[in-house]
């Protein structure tokens, strides 16, 4: 499913790991002291696939110029936050029968965060083939705590969310390559080179208004990005190898760009139709156009907040999955298909779906914090407290 050099490089860690007698080191290989570069501008002849791609318009391939028509057109669904019963259900009659041309199902990505969610069914979404990422344990409690967050706050928020993920959803960490930023605050460097350290592949945090006509495709952090900075600070060191999956803004019936779909100021009326036509306006810019993936970025809450959002959204995943060309995937195969650009058919197969066992247990647990009680549903085994930031496993009460 992922890069193989990559993957050889984390199983070499993990059976390091398992020799130095079961301690459970997360994957770091760079150390904190080391300065980082500052990102100078991208040559293509300096900067390569599979692992370095300049900023920008430029097509994966430079064999693809006048075949746009035959580049596979990449759909990516991501939800944002807490995973629950009442969004799982939406979930699972939003991709019920949808099948790319290739014969995989269809999936998407969650961009998960700790608080509320049930772990069960973040097991149950993993094991259908959908990914899991990283949206953090808190949240925060605003835009300055994440524009502020130093590289070790960053490293704690979203290290200690794979360990939740693997210890309470039995997600493999090796299927763990994303993450976004809450209220895709981005904190300059320190994002990325926590996110690089963590051993992740790609933050999809970052909008762009400047380039959604044409659209950016995703790049690496090598060399100078060329993208517009809404939401900064934005990096300016040279992060090896680690991908941008730029957020190509949609446009509302106003003019006015938003980078998510419910975050849209002037959207259609509240009408099948309506909302239908102008998802398909946003996606013609990229299917008509230079084929760079096109995201619908959102949260399940967005399902309440109009009677025929869902659906809409619905009949427009129905009718772009009738389309020859045209895939539902997940953001980190994406990054995939960037690293081994390929007319048509963009895939050699089927992502395989993990199998794990998980038996239900719903916990009640003191959030240690407040005081407050916790409802928590988990595979296997109940925490002693409700796990958070410094005691992600929920181990101890103090
Ligand atoms: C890592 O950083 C520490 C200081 O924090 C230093 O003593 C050590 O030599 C560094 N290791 C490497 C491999 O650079
Ligand atoms: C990011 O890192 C580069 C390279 O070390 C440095 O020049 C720049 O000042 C840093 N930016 C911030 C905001 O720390
Ligand atoms: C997908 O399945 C259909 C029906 O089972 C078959 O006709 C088609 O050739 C398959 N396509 C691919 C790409 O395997
Ligand atoms: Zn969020």
């Amino acid at each position: 499913m992922f890069h193989r050099v990559t993957f050889r490089s984390l199983l070499l860690l993990a059976l390091c790991a398992a020799l130095v007698h079961g301690e459970e080191k997360p994957i770091e290989e760079t150390n904190s002291s080391l300065p980082l570069k500052k990102a100078e501008r991208c040559t293509v002849d300096k900067c390569q696939l599979p692992n370095c791609r300049c900023s920008g318009l430029r097509l994966p391939s430079a064999e693809f110029q006048g075949r746009e028509k035959e580049i596979p057109q990449l759909i990516t669904i991501t939800f944002d936050d807490a995973v629950n019963v009442i969004n799982y259900e939406q979930y699972q009659q939003l991709f019920q029968g949808l099948v790319n041309p290739d014969n995989c199902t269809a999936s998407g990505t969650f961009y998960v965060s700790h608080e509320y969610t049930d772990y069960t069914l973040v097991n149950a979404l993993y094991q259908q083939g959908h990914e899991i990422a990283l949206h953090s344990i808190t949240h925060g409690s605003g835009t300055d705590y994440w524009r502020e967050a130093d590289v070790e706050q960053i490293m704690a928020e979203f290290g200690q969310q794979i360990e939740m993920l693997e210890q309470f959803a039995k997600v493999n960490r090796r299927h763990i390559r994303g993450m976004r930023l809450p209220f895709l605050q981005i904190a300059g460097n320190n994002s990325f080179e926590a996110a690089k350290r963590l051993d992740l592949l790609y933050d999809s945090s970052w909008p762009t208004q400047r380039y959604r006509n044409p659209a950016m495709w995703p790049y690496t952090l090598d060399y100078r990005s060329v993208q517009d900075c809404q939401i900064g600070p934005c990096p300016q060191a040279s992060i090896p190898g680690f991908w941008v999956n730029p957020m190509v803004s949609w446009v509302d019936t106003q003019g006015y760009s938003c980078a998510m779909i419910d975050a849209c100021i002037f959207p259609p009326k509240d009408d099948v139709d309506a909302l239908f036509q102008w998802m398909l306006e946003n996606f013609k810019r990229h299917y008509e156009g230079n084929r760079a993936p096109f995201g619908m970025y959102l949260h399940a809450a967005w399902f309440q907040r109009g009677r025929h959002n869902f659906e809409a959204f619905r009949k427009f995943l129905l009718h772009v999955n009738k389309l020859p060309d045209v895939y539902l995937t997940t953001a980190s195969r994406v990054i995939h298909y960037m690293k081994h650009p390929t007319l048509g058919r963009p895939f050699h197969s089927c992502p395989k779906k993990p199998r794990t066992t998980c038996v239900k247990q719903n916990c009640a647990l003191r959030k240690v914090e407040t005081g407050e009680m916790r409802y928590m549903n988990v595979c296997d085994s109940c925490p002693t407290v409700y796990p958070w930031l410094g005691n992600p496993l929920g181990t101890t009460a103090y």
